[in-house]
């Protein structure tokens, strides 16, 4: 048994640039904006991981149950001796794919990715402590900007859970898919996880959970925010928004703020007018179809091999291999 091994390719002096650009770009934007990747400080993943119990939040129990279903299946299918983990967060329901490829005797390496590193730290430690033959190399990095990182050799397959390719815009989406095929080699295959178009009330409820937890995971990029840049938001005047855009197919989640206030940000030197009611983007959470996402992996140079879905058709895994 060895130690698991970190490659960290988001230091402070990485990652602060970038939150200034990103803040500095969507809060002058019209409407302002902020991007999902900054809701998951330590709380926003812990929220994140209260969000995965929740009673309406069905994605991740739907996705557990393809996954215990199909994890031999995935295995065979993919022959891969390095399952890469992309956004992994706890790698909880992972578990399922590691003892399917560890009972085969085929797994080898564990590569969990997250932008999250004390998250992505403790996962690694407890995966190392589960599976004690594995060999567990995590990496610190952004998935948009680090995939050329990702260590090479074996067979890999590369595993996007959680309908986290849902929280991509469009054109993000695009280039974050032929970012994954520049990054297969021949017999590597990708393993994605997504959320499928549904009634819209259930969607919203989802996002706009009893217990209010969606809404503090919302509000929590506000405190990143003033944490990191030396702002003055006050998460109490702002409402937590969730609505479906049936045009688009996705969540959007919104800040909308309840007065009209002026937020200092110190370290832009800005001030951010919010008139009352005005409404921020934090999130979108794109739902698909099956002939949707077949279309976009192929425009990438993708070809779907296989598609499964949980009993209730609420959420598919798919496994793609380069064209
Ligand atoms: N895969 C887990 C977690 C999904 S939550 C599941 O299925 O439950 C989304 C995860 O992606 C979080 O752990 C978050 O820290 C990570 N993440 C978000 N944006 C990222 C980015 N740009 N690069 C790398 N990781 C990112
Ligand atoms: C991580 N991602 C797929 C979640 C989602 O469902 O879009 C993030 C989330 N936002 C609100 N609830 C959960």
């Amino acid at each position: 048994m060895t130690e698991p091994q970190f490659d960290i390719h988001l230091d402070e002096n990485e990652w602060a640039p970038q939150l200034r650009n990103d803040v500095l770009t969507g809060l002058t934007s019209a409407p302002k904006t902020l991007p999902p990747k900054w809701f998951y400080d330590d709380r926003g993943s812990d929220l994140f991981d209260q969000i995965t119990r929740l009673p309406e939040y069905y994605p991740t129990e739907a996705e557990r149950q393809i996954l215990l279903a199909r994890a031999v299946e995935i295995a065979e299918a993919t022959g891969a001796d390095t399952l890469i983990e992309l956004g992994s967060g706890t790698s909880d329901k992972t578990r399922a794919l590691l003892d399917a490829f560890t009972a085969t005797g085929q797994l080898k390496r564990f590569v969990p990715f997250d932008v999250s590193e004390q998250t992505l730290i403790d996962a690694a430690k407890y995966i190392d402590d589960e599976y004690p033959d594995l060999s567990i190399h995590g990496v610190v990095g952004d998935f948009e900007r680090h995939l050329a990182e990702l260590p090479k050799g074996g067979r890999r397959v590369v595993v996007f859970l959680g309908g986290t390719i849902g929280n991509f815009a469009p054109k993000q989406r695009a280039d974050f898919l032929a970012q994954i095929v520049a990054t297969l080699e021949a017999g590597d295959s990708f393993l994605l996880g997504s959320d499928l178009v549904k009634d819209h009330d259930r969607l919203v409820a989802a996002y706009d959970d009893s217990q209010g937890v969606t809404a503090e995971f919302n509000k929590n990029v506000l405190e990143v925010v003033n944490r990191h840049l030396d702002a003055d938001f006050d998460p109490t005047t702002f409402d937590h928004v969730a609505i479906y855009d049936a045009e688009n197919d996705w969540i959007e989640m919104r800040l909308r703020s309840r007065v009209d206030q002026t937020v200092h940000v110190a370290d832009l030197d800005l001030d951010v007018t919010f008139v009352a009611g005005e409404e921020m983007r934090t999130e979108i959470s794109a739902k698909f179809t099956r002939d949707r996402l077949t279309a976009e992996l192929a425009d990438a140079g993708l070809e779907l091999t296989n598609w499964w879905t949980d009993e209730a058709g609420d959420y598919a895994v798919s496994l793609s291999t380069r064209r």
